[in-house]
Formats: C-alpha cells, structure tokens, sequence
C-alpha cells in the first residue's frame, strides 16, 4: 500500500450555523462592547450569516467574533502583514481548521526527474496575471477542496500560455472521478496526483459541463466530449528546492504549490505574510494553492481559492523566498499539456 499523502484542507465559508453553544461574554478588546455588537452586525448583513433570528447561537458566534478581532489586533501590532474581518471572523481556529482531516498528509515522495526542463536564470521577478493567462480566482467553498483549484489554476494558465485564451476547468470532476489517484474529494488531495488522474483520464472537463458542487458527489459524471484540456507530463519540483521552484514559476508557467496554514493566516489582508509559527514538513502542509509569480527573494506570488473578497483580490504574498516559509516549496509541481485531439477542437468565448 502506498501511503496516503492527502492534502488536507481547509474549506472555508461555514456561512450556515453550527448547533447553538450557548452564549459566551464578550472578549475584552480595544474596542467597546457596543462598537464590538455594531460591527458584529455588519459582518452578519455583510456576510448573509444565517443565524440571525436565533439568539443563542447569535450570542455565541458574536463572542468568537469579538474575540478574533483581538487576534486581529494583536497580529497587526505584531506583524509586518496586515488582517482584517472577513468572512471568517465568527468560526474559531478548531472549526476553521476541523477541515483538515487528515493531519498526517504525507506528499513526500516529491522528486523532480526533470532537471532538464528547468533552467537555471531567472527573471528578477515574475507575475503571469501582467501577461494575462491567469484565470479568475474561485470560491471552494465549504468543501476541502483547495487542490482541486489549485489543480485546475495551474491548467488554465497552462492552457492560457499554450493555447491563448482563458477557460474554466471542472474541480468537481477531480472531486467525483479521481480517487484512485489518492485524492478524497471534500476531504483532500494532491495536486501532482490530480495531473497524473487527468493525463490517465484522457481530459479535464469545462467548468461549465461539469459545474462545481462544493460536496462530494456519489458518482463520476465525466463527460469526454466536453474534456478541454489533455496533460502529457508531470513535473515535481525537488521537495524544498524553493530555487528550483523559483526557476519554474519564473521561467516556464505558474505552478502548483501547498504550505501550512495555521491560525493568522486566516485573516490576512494584504502585505507579506511571514509566519515562525508555521512547519515546513510533508507531513504539516495543509492547503493547496498557485504561485503565479515572485518579487525578487521578498515574496511569492499566489493565488487562493477562498473568493476575490480574501486577501489581495484573492491572491496572498508570502515570504521572505529562500527560507521555505510555511513549505511553499515541499510539494509543488506543475503539468505540461497535450494538443488536444484534432477532432475535439473546444469552443472557448
Ligand atoms: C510527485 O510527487 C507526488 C507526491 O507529491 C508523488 O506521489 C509522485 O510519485 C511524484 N512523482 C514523481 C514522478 O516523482
Ligand atoms: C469524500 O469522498 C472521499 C472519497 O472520494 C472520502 O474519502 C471522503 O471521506 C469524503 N469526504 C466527505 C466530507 O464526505
Ligand atoms: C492594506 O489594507 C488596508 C485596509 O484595507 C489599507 O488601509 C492599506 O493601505 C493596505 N496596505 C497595502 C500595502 O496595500
């Protein structure tokens, strides 16, 4: 048996309440209770929170609120980046991070047979989304489902960059069709796994003939005819090779990397996140995402999968480069396309 090396992760966007847990007094932050309480009904309006018409479990989720504004503060005393509320703000760390459901996620096994590919000068810095082959950035949902979208990111801007135009691709497909591969639908996956099931398939659907669910589905609903996009190879980046990584964002296409988030992250705004916090490890890195480029040795570039209201338009800053920071360069990889079949020209508008 091959271990199980699931990406676990984190979904997001618990908008629908939890079962009331009774009420719990307000942290004591900067802010007054009542400046705390009007906030607090902004986000609810703000966020279409459902729990408004029950008391108990309003109370509840206004404490935990109260209490992440204090850990916002407290972050942005401490920190060089910048939090801010979102749409986060009224789950605690434990359920945010309950997604996570199998801790020991193993992607190990991350070796590069293709030195030959990469070469070894690089631009200064790099970012795709100037040379518009970045897709727009998505919402997983309340699914752990991150390496889905990080797995179809990394297609659309391959595709972008070969073929010049931008398409959706189909997570739930990856969802629905690709556990033989070690993925788990809601429950996590690998990137590099989710190329290798696309290149066994035969074809990634469109996004539209195979729309996202953010839930399991109880059976493969592949559609070959609307399959868009055909993989040839896959590449791992050298399990914390971050110069390698560099080279690959920098020289060939954005590539698909995954760090451990832990509980700042979150709530992060905009500025470089930088975090002593975080491990490094095969087995701590949590979620799945897309580096789309890099300033200099200050920060990657990457786009998440948590909807344009998150961070910078939905796209985070991490660094310092050179130090690994959180495992951005432990389990990254990047797919090299197919020409699709000649009979199978896909329609793109
Ligand atoms: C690529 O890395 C994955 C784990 O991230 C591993 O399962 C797979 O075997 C690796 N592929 C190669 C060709 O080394
Ligand atoms: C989703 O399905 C996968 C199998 O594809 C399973 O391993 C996982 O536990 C399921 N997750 C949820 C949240 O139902
Ligand atoms: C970060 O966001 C805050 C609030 O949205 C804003 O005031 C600040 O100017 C931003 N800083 C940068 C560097 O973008």
């Amino acid at each position: 048996m091959r271990p199980v090396p699931a990406l676990l992760l984190i979904g997001t966007l618990a908008v629908a309440a939890h079962a009331a847990h009774g009420a719990r007094s307000l942290a004591v932050g900067t802010a007054h209770p009542a400046a705390v309480k009007e906030m607090f009904l902004d986000f609810v309006q703000r966020y279409d929170k459902e729990y408004v018409n029950d008391e108990v479990e309003m109370a509840y989720r206004m404490g935990v609120f109260a209490e992440n504004l204090v850990a916002i503060e407290e972050s942005n005393a401490m920190n060089t980046f910048y939090s801010e509320v979102n749409e986060f703000a009224d789950e605690t760390w434990d359920e945010f991070s309950a997604r996570l459901s199998h801790p020991q996620a193993d992607c190990s096994a991350t070796l590069s047979e293709e030195h030959e590919l990469l070469h070894h000068h690089h631009p200064e810095s790099q970012d795709w989304r100037e040379k518009g082959v970045v897709s727009p950035v998505k919402n997983q949902g309340n699914c752990g489902s991150c390496w889905t979208f990080s797995t179809t990111g990394a297609l659309e801007a391959a595709y972008a960059l070969e073929f010049g135009s931008i398409l959706s691709l189909s997570e739930q497909q990856l969802i629905d069709c690709a556990q033989a591969f070690d993925n788990h639908g809601c429950s996590g996956g690998l990137p590099s796994h989710a190329f290798e099931y696309v290149r066994y398939n035969g074809g990634l659907d469109l996004e539209v003939a195979y729309p996202y669910k953010a839930k399991n589905g109880t059976e493969c609903h592949y559609r070959p005819d609307a399959a868009a996009v055909f993989v040839k190879d896959v590449v791992n980046i050298t399990e914390g090779d971050e110069k390698m990584l560099k080279d690959a964002v920098g020289n060939i296409k954005p590539v698909s990397v995954a760090f451990e988030v832990v509980s700042d992250f979150r709530f992060y705004k905009n500025g470089t996140y930088t975090s002593s916090e975080c491990r490094k490890g095969p087995s701590t890195v949590n979620h799945a995402v897309l580096a789309v480029g890099y300033h200099k040795d200050h920060y990657w570039i990457i786009k998440n999968s948590w909807g344009k209201d998150w961070g910078m338009d939905g796209y985070f800053r991490m660094g310092p480069i050179g130090e690994n920071m959180c495992g951005v360069a432990t389990c990254s990889s990047f797919p090299v396309l197919d020409e699709p079949p000649k009979e199978k020209k896909v329609q793109t508008s």
